[in-house]
């Protein structure tokens, strides 16, 4: 029998209120359940966001560098245990080994980041046209910040929300994506044994209608940070327009590499594939097109197919394996929609098919291989605008840069880019022109280190869930101005008499 979880709420571990609870397994091998988790409901959230208000107070009394101390007890915890947690989460959302121990040292990073952080509180003093006058902007933790995270990055991006946020001085109620519960749990009981006080986070695993949703909603909810969909991204975007709390989404992407005439093929060939199939293509940095000058295009192609046939995929936690499983059921048939619909397309070159794998030891997991194709741009082809999320890529030949750079921003989304070029204008005219929140030069489209800020324009979100910005959605700020001397005088000449015409006080 699988082992049961509950809820962390107030510093106990609690069970739901709907007395129900869901398993997760891991997607190599559906037949491995990991766990029971509570499936909570909109009383366990609001439980959660009392617990976090009542905490609100006693957590802000503690200096800045008080508060870090307990971030400090996390990342020394994490780092003893990189090892068992990298192994938890390739189990668990099904990435290789070294990526699962990366997501864990991406969380450790983080919270050094925002211990070290803690003493340098971000504000700015500024100048007064009156001599007497101090004025500078000091920042406030907005109170209880929810915190709804993917499945991706199950221990990372949790602690992107929850480290700095917890610094400034905010309660938190925090919910995993139910396909990584587990992770979710593993990263409350390490907050626990660092001994921070009850109710400064609190834990609700479940799924977004019931759980997620009053966790955007509630009126004591000053602020939702989220990593996600778009749809989900943008229905939380609507509850904070119409209720001013603030907000911080990071959703998905079509990214794209530009590959330029005069490229060093070998960094093109290898960028390309870190880009299009680590993680199975689910980073939502993932790079689903590949836009390549017609002069190399034909050179580029041969060698990215072949790079592409030799990618190795099985079980996350065995040796030499590139690719693991996708997550669950759903990412799979959204895969295969998608490549069928390119299949269908009169005029795309379908040079890469690995769809369907075989072999007895994949049966029982959600393993779908590579997908490459070739088409030339037309803006009505759906698939070349709309996100994925899995192992499947389009090359697309372009003649001018201009046109290379249409193509690129042609897309609703705006997360992350590559330009792959030995050309430094056209690099800084990348730079400049493309339409995304993270840019790479002779790199991958993936692989931010934690300090960056990690958000995108257009509909990939709003805010920036992650690094320093986070703070902008967890702090309000005061424009604070304060007169050193007795008299009053104001700016902008405008007079302080209010006896005029020579009277005197
Ligand atoms: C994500 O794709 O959802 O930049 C997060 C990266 C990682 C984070 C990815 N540091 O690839």
């Amino acid at each position: 029998m699988p082992d049961t979880y509950k809820n962390f709420i107030d510093g106990e571990w609690v069970e739901a209120s709907s007395g129900e609870t869901f398993e997760s397994v891991e997607p190599a091998d559906t037949s491995r359940v990991l766990g029971e988790f509570q499936q909570s409901t909109k009383e366990d959230a609001e439980e959660a966001i009392r617990a976090a208000n009542d905490a609100l107070e006693e957590w802000q009394a503690l200096s800045r560098i008080d508060r870090a101390q307990y971030l400090r007890k996390v990342f020394q915890i994490i780092d003893e245990r990189t090892e068992e947690l990298g192994e938890l989460v390739s189990r668990e959302c099904g990435k290789e080994l070294s990526e699962g121990k990366a997501d864990v040292v991406e969380a450790s990073h983080m919270a050094r980041y925002a211990f070290g952080d803690a003493r340098q509180p971000e504000g700015e003093v500024v100048t007064s046209e009156i001599p007497a006058k101090d004025a500078y902007v000091h920042r406030k933790p907005v109170g209880v910040v929810t915190s709804i995270t993917p499945w991706n990055f199950p221990i990372a991006i949790p602690m992107w929300h929850i480290a700095i946020t917890l610094v400034e001085g905010n309660t938190m109620v925090f919910k995993p994506a139910e396909q990584t519960p587990l992770c979710g749990v593993k990263l409350m009981e390490i907050f626990e044994e660092a001994g921070i006080p009850d109710g400064v986070i609190n834990m609700v695993t479940g799924y977004g209608p019931e759980a997620g949703q009053p966790l955007s909603e509630h009126d004591d909810v000053d602020s939702v940070l989220f990593t996600g969909s778009c749809a989900v991204g943008e229905q939380i975007q609507d509850i904070a327009a119409n209720t001013g709390k603030l907000t911080a989404c990071e959703m998905g992407g079509k990214n794209a590499l530009i590959i330029t005439e005069d490229v060093d093929m070998d960094i093109a060939v290898h960028a390309a594939i870190m880009s299009a199939f680590k993680t199975t293509g689910q980073r939502c940095v993932s790079a689903e097109r590949l836009i390549v000058h017609e002069d190399v295009v034909d050179e580029f192609q041969e060698r990215f197919v072949a790079a592409t046939e030799k990618i190795t995929y099985g079980h996350p936690v065995e040796d030499d394996v590139f690719m693991g499983p996708l997550v669950d059921e759903q990412q799979i048939e959204k895969t295969q929609q998608w490549n069928q619909a390119v299949r269908d397309l009169d005029d795309a070159e379908v040079l890469v098919d690995l769809e369907e794998v075989d072999g007895e030891e994949y049966e029982d997991g959600y393993f779908v291989g590579p997908f490459v194709y070739r088409v030339d741009y037309d803006p009505d082809i759906a698939v070349i605008h709309e996100e994925v999320f899995g192992p499947h890529t389009a090359i697309i030949p372009y003649s001018d840069f201009d046109e290379a750079l249409d193509i690129h921003n042609s897309v609703e989304y705006g997360l992350a880019g590559a330009i792959i070029s030995e050309d430094y204008r056209k690099i800084n005219r990348y730079r400049d022109e493309a339409e995304i929140g993270l840019g790479y030069a002779n790199l991958p489209s993936i692989g931010a280190e934690v300090h960056l800020p990690f958000g995108g324009v257009k509909r990939s979100g709003s805010g920036i869930p992650a690094g320093k910005d986070i703070i902008r959605a967890v702090t309000h700020r005061t424009a604070w101005t304060v007169n050193n001397e007795k008299d009053i005088e104001m700016a902008q000449g405008l007079s302080a008499e209010i006896f005029r015409g020579g009277e005197e006080e």
